[in-house]
């Protein structure tokens, strides 16, 4: 099986699309990367698909490294991409070297970090010593505040263009690749015409050099309420909740163990 690596991403450019699909853990590792996706990204959605919470900004380096450590360590084929997050990257350049340096120690080939021309700096900086530095423009969820919720980013054409100056800053910094999130597919098609390297898009059109969804959504587990963008390939939390609800009336009416789910 080979590993798929930053070049293989960066030459796949009008080649093939890529995929790229969130991993918390060991299994959806597994899943993801015996499904042949190119990329398996750790990302801060972590903070509100695994820990409850109402947005990504309380989520550490520390937990960051953990749950990369674990999809490392089991994705064999899959480029593993590791997020930085809020507050890991925007204080200095020595503070981001540092942070992604730590998240390459753990086993990830790449980083990941939102923000536009305000951290193209961050993105030489990192790019200069050799860590691999994806982008991610748009609908930033690290600037939920700034934003005013989670809205759909570069509708009026001040805003799209730029966004526009941003990708080709990104782009200019060092960037293997840039993910485009909530924006309409319109501009995210004209930014990955005018870009060298690879779009990944969420929320963002069809015409991007490759598509992005985590997980969770992908395969049902998050809850009823998913974005327009989401397609929901399964319904695991349906099919789980029968099964629990199996285990429960087999307990409580004598029918699990049997005598072959039992040592003697
Ligand atoms: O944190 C994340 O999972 C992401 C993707 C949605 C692109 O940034």
């Amino acid at each position: 099986m080979k590993k798929i690596t930053v070049p293989a991403v960066r030459e796949a450019k009008g080649q093939r699309k890529l995929t790229m699909v969130t991993a918390y853990d060991a299994p959806s590792a597994r899943i993801v990367d015996e499904a042949g996706i190119d990329l398996a990204l750790v990302g801060d959605s972590l903070g509100m698909v695994i820990q409850g919470k109402a947005d990504t900004l309380g989520v550490t380096l520390e937990q960051m490294i953990y749950h990369t450590e674990i999809v490392a360590r089991t994705a064999a084929r899959a480029l593993v991409v590791g997020d930085l997050p809020f507050l890991s990257f925007q204080v200095s350049d020595e503070r981001t070297i540092e942070s992604a340096g730590r998240l390459l120690q753990a086993g990830a080939a790449a980083v990941k970090l939102e923000g536009g021309g305000r951290i193209a700096d961050r993105i030489r900086a990192l790019t200069e010593v050799g860590i691999p530095v994806m982008a991610h423009l748009g609908l930033t969820p690290q600037s939920i505040h700034q934003m005013g919720g989670y809205r759909v980013q570069g509708r009026d054409a001040e805003n799209a263009r730029r966004i526009l100056d941003e990708a080709k800053r990104v782009q200019d910094a060092g960037a293997f690749a840039v993910v485009l999130e909530g924006m309409p597919a319109a501009l995210a098609t004209q930014i990955t015409d005018q870009l060298a390297i690879p779009t990944i898009g969420i929320g963002a059109g069809a015409h991007c050099d490759g598509q992005v969804l985590v997980f969770h959504d992908l395969v049902g587990l998050s809850g009823d309420r998913t974005p327009t963008f989401v397609r929901r390939y399964a319904d695991l939390r349906v099919t789980a909740v029968e099964a629990v609800r199996k285990f429960k009336d087999d307990v409580e009416s004598g029918r699990f163990p049997s005598e072959g789910e039992s040592y003697h």
